[in-house]
């Protein structure tokens, strides 16, 4: 409100009268916009999904030393030829190293999923339950199960920067000119032991 101040002869003016902004006015999307607006939502929530999968896929599912994961083997504890296999519990699987070389088996019985047991005495592995037995390399030998011990594929490396690896898990021959770095055991990944019949892998 505009008022006189007679004693200077101007006129105030207050907030009041401060004149409102003129209104912005916004058109509401076109049909074609809007359908734009939701192609372009659909395919930005597509491609998230894509990248959510692709990520899940590509992270490791099993830590290393999990089982289902990849295991270190110390390299000084390869069986010398003629030794009792190694036992390694938490990654279920037995180390051998034979005339044919250095192998691993799955320590789980081919038949009902029992834990064969080395027998020294025997030279033969031996399963409780239902008396399946095996050689040292996990072939069968008699018993009701289907197959072979199971293998899982395995990775040496040497100082030289050499790699070896297995993936049908047959016996890995080992250079003695060489020294062993690593060994990796990869749980993850079981090839159906050999059917019966079979001896060795030579
Ligand atoms: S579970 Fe090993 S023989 Fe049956």
């Amino acid at each position: 409100m505009a008022t006189a101040n007679p004693a200077k002869g101007k006129s105030i003016t207050t907030p009041t009268q401060t004149q409102a902004a003129p209104a912005i006015q916004v058109d509401a999307p076109s049909r074609r916009e809007f359908m734009y607006y939701i192609w372009g939502a659909s395919m930005a929530m597509l491609l998230g999904q894509f990248t959510i999968v692709g990520l899940w896929f590509a992270y490791p599912r099993f830590r290393e030393g999990e089982f289902g994961g990849i295991f270190p083997f110390d390299p000084a504890e390869v069986p010398s030829l003629g030794s009792p296999p190694i036992s390694n519990p938490s990654g279920h699987f037995w180390v051998s190293q034979t005339e044919e070389g250095l192998m691993v088996m799955y320590d789980v019985c081919t038949h009902l999923g029992c834990l064969p047991k080395w027998v020294s005495t025997n030279t033969r592995f031996e399963c409780p339950c239902h008396g399946s037995k095996y050689r040292i390399n996990g072939t069968w030998i008699e018993g009701p199960a289907p197959r072979g011990l199971d293998l899982f594929p395995i990775e040496v490396t040497y100082e030289d920067g050499t790699v070896v690896t297995n993936e049908t898990g047959i016996p890995i021959p080992l250079d003695p000119e060489k020294t062993i770095i690593s060994i990796s055991v990869n749980t993850g990944t079981r090839v159906l032991g050999p059917a019966h019949g079979i001896v060795d892998f030579l």
